[in-house]
């Protein structure tokens, strides 16, 4: 028997640039499976469409955030040539499929979903919901299975979009009776400060809104001034003060980004962050000195990759080459996937006809 392709898929939203909360959560993960050469095909999606199903009114940050969002993928290390980077809307066999789709989804098994529950309270929808917006996990469900990904590195936050999409897969390859539709798996960050990374102020999320947010983009005195206001334990008052690592914000991002090297670079007179965290609790280690090293330790990760966003932004036709090329083969293995659809759910005519008639079809 063949053995099954691996193949990734994930996207993002293009409402912003990326955060340093992306690059744990699900970035860093992508770049390790690029370069890990164990996979058959890699997909990275600019999902404008669904940007667009709460943000259709705001279109000119839809597009100014596809660039964006696509000039971060390159400097953390996405690379062209291992990896398809496409815009959604420039694939239209997954709007294709989506219409196919929604048949086999029921209005309250979306009104069950946890994640779009929330979305819904959080931008105050309530009763306004636009079409669109509600039906996005099906279309969502589509960006995973036209590429046939069996690997999707997002947040855990998408894991309800992820159980969605395959029940989809399930009703579909159990009423058209054939295996069409892959089964796709989440792919999460490896420990929990990577899971969700809170905002600079201690709030679970980081939103643009709330001003907490560290981009991948930050100049070095920006990134200063954030990790010197950072959110620590609000009972730390005086150095010789046991400390609290319990929603220490300055610790969670050193769980997130330090190593033992970075110790020995910066902090040599302790081995590792158990040993910095112990002194922490034990009182006599002042929030200064921890934020300083976090500093240091969130500079050294981001310096590269300002560079070479530098560098992007000074040759955007290198960005642009980039899409083009991986929208064209997104659009290829789409198609592909459309046709085996389209064959199982009988409405393939023209092959059909072809194949029973001989008439020929010129595609
Ligand atoms: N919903 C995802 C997010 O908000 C973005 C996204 C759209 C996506 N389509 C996808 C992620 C397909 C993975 C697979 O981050």
């Amino acid at each position: 028997m063949e053995t099954k392709k691996k193949i990734m898929l994930t996207g993002d939203r293009p409402t912003g640039r990326l955060h340093i909360g992306h690059y744990v959560g699900s970035l860093r993960q992508r770049v390790e499976i690029q370069n890990s050469g164990e996979y058959d095909e890699i997909f990275v999606m600019l999902a404008d469409a669904q940007a667009l199903t709460d943000n259709f009114d705001d279109p000119e940050k839809v597009r100014e955030s596809v660039m964006q969002c696509a000039i971060d993928y390159l400097s953390i290390g996405i690379d062209p040539e291992k990896t398809n980077i496409f815009i959604q809307s420039e694939v239209p066999q997954l709007h294709e499929l989506t219409v196919y789709y929604m048949n086999l989804v029921t209005v309250a098994r979306v009104q069950r979903n946890p994640t779009v529950k929330n979305e819904i309270k959080l931008r105050n929808f309530e009763a306004n919901i636009p079409v669109g917006f509600f039906t996005y996990p099906i279309s969502q469900a589509s960006d995973i299975t036209a590429f046939k990904a069996t690997i999707v590195p997002v947040g855990e936050d998408q894991e309800p979009m992820l159980e969605q999409c395959r029940e989809i897969v399930r009703k579909f390859n159990y009423t058209y009776g054939k295996d069409v539709l892959v089964e796709p798996e989440i792919y999460l960050p490896p420990n929990k400060a990577c899971l969700r990374l809170p905002g600079t102020d201690g709030q679970a999320k980081m939103s643009k809104s709330l001003g907490n947010t560290i981009y991948l983009s930050d100049p070095e005195d920006v990134l200063k001034k954030k990790v010197m206001s950072m959110f620590t334990d609000p009972n730390h008052l005086r150095v010789e003060d046991p400390g609290s690592l319990e929603g220490n914000t300055v610790f969670t991002y050193l769980d997130a980004f330090c190593s033992d090297e970075d110790f020995d670079k910066y902090l040599p007179e302790y081995k590792n962050l158990d040993e910095l965290k112990a002194h922490y609790q034990r009182g006599g280690l002042g929030d200064v000195k921890v934020k300083k090293f976090l500093f240091k330790v969130l500079n050294d990760f981001l310096a590269p990759i300002r560079e070479k966003r530098a560098y992007y932004e000074a040759h955007p036709e290198e960005v642009i080459e980039a899409i083009t090329k991986g929208t064209m083969a997104a659009r290829a293995k789409a198609e592909e996937t459309l046709r085996d659809v389209k064959e199982a759910m009988k409405i393939d005519y023209f092959e059909k006809w072809e194949k029973d008639y001989g008439v020929r079809y010129d595609k």
